[in-house]
């Protein structure tokens, strides 16, 4: 049997194989965020198709962190029956399922939030957004994270199997872990130590409300590729030690951030038409130029976080990594298993094309997943189209 069929613990918690669903936006809830039937038959397929652990797309903890406008809410109790339902169609088709928590900080727009976006500090206006946002007041602060503490317990209550936090792709955690984006001079800035406060503050709250054994695992970037310093693979390492020492049950090792450089989170190639089309007429024709010089500059080449992860295990010894981003070959899947570089084989894209691929590959028929990396599942979203795979173009 291949090892990537071997069931491997996280927490107290038994995953049936190594195989796991990446956090993906699905596009697929109400403008309010309620759970829809159809959110639920996709959970309900992947499960069909024997992953491992599925973890859900980013889930909002408060309404000012909202960072779509079908995404999913875990920031009121009255999202918990639609949220069960999700866990339970997971559950029926023998999956595990974890519920990734996010508060978007600055990295998302009025429309979604409902008021100026918030940030750790008030600096640049960056160019997807195009937000400055307000500088976070203490109390901010305080219910942000409180609202991270509040939303486990509402995860635990909807039968979720464990938690995933991102504080990876340019999302309120890692701005505050960002020098680029952190300018604070009070207890949540100025240091790496301080910067790391709020992260450490919000895994505090969300372990406080999760039952002995229940696992909660942080999404980490190891290079969130801001303009200037930010975070870089040395602060990275830190992060990882001191979320080990936390107690944490494992380490998702992504990169990159979606307000300056959106492609080192994915790789492939740039969806130009599709991006521009979601934009206003008035945002098209500079985005269109700017799409067009990245074009080939991020060809996917293989597991881009490779490198990281053998960093990051050197800190952490055996803490469970789950290593994202350009996995599509069976025998790099085993040889990553089998070197130790990642316990878990974690995929986005490749579930979006083939929902059965763990299935395949069980029965010896995929020897390379068939996502063709056009990111046009990316430009789907982007125009608020459900997701699916659309390599042969968004519907009309
Ligand atoms: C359409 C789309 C939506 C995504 N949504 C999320 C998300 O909700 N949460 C998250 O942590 N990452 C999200 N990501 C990033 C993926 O989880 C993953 O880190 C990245 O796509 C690289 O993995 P891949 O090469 O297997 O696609 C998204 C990526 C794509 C393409
Ligand atoms: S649209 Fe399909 S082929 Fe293209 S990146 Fe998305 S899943 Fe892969």
């Amino acid at each position: 049997m291949s090892i990537l069929f071997s069931s491997k613990k996280v927490g107290g918690l038994e995953i049936k194989n190594r195989f796991v669903h990446s956090g993906t936006y699905e596009c697929m809830a109400t403008e309010t965020g309620e759970v829809t039937d159809q959110l639920i038959k996709r959970y309900a397929t992947l499960a069909k198709g024997e992953v491992g652990l599925i973890v859900t797309g980013y889930m909002s903890v408060l309404a000012s962190g909202r960072a779509a406008k079908h995404q999913t809410g875990i920031h009121s109790d009255s999202f918990i029956p639609g949220l069960r339902k999700l866990a339970d169609a997971a559950h029926e088709g023998g999956s595990k399922i974890f519920f990734q928590l996010v508060h978007a900080g600055r990295q998302t727009i009025p429309e979604y939030t409902g008021q100026k976006p918030m940030g750790p500090s008030s600096v640049h206006i960056d160019p997807t957004y195009l937000v400055k946002p307000r500088e976070m007041t203490a109390s901010d602060i305080k219910e942000v994270i409180e609202s991270y503490g509040e939303s486990a317990k509402r995860a635990v209550s909807a039968n979720a199997d464990g938690i995933n936090i991102s504080a990876a792709a340019g999302y309120l955690p890692n701005q505050f872990l960002s020098p680029y984006h952190n300018h604070r001079k009070d207890e949540w800035g100025g240091s790496d130590e301080n910067r790391f406060r709020f992260l450490m503050e919000v895994v505090i709250a969300v372990k406080k409300n999760l039952p002995q054994g229940m696992p909660l695992v942080v999404k980490i970037s190891t290079n969130d590729q801001s303009p200037g310093p930010g975070v870089t693979l040395e602060t990275a390492k830190k992060h990882a030690k001191w979320l080990a020492e936390l107690g944490v049950d494992g380490l998702e090792i992504a990169s990159g951030n979606l307000l300056y450089a959106h492609m080192t989170m994915w790789h492939g190639d740039v969806p130009i038409k599709e991006l521009v089309q979601s934009l206003a007429w008035w945002k098209r024709p500079a985005a269109w130029i700017v799409m067009k010089r990245m074009e080939g500059k991020y060809l996917l080449k293989g597991p881009w976080n490779l490198e990281a992860a053998r960093s990051i295990r050197k800190m952490t010894g055996e803490l469970p990594l789950f290593l994202v981003g350009g996995i599509r070959d069976v025998q790099i899947m085993e040889k990553l298993i089998e070197n130790s570089d990642s316990d878990f084989i974690q995929m986005c894209r490749p579930f979006v094309r083939e929902p059965f691929l763990v299935k395949k590959i069980q029965k010896g028929e995929m020897e390379k997943v068939s996502c063709k990396n056009c990111n046009r599942c990316l430009g789907a979203i982007a125009n608020h189209i459900p997701i699916a795979c659309y390599y042969n173009g968004l519907p009309e």
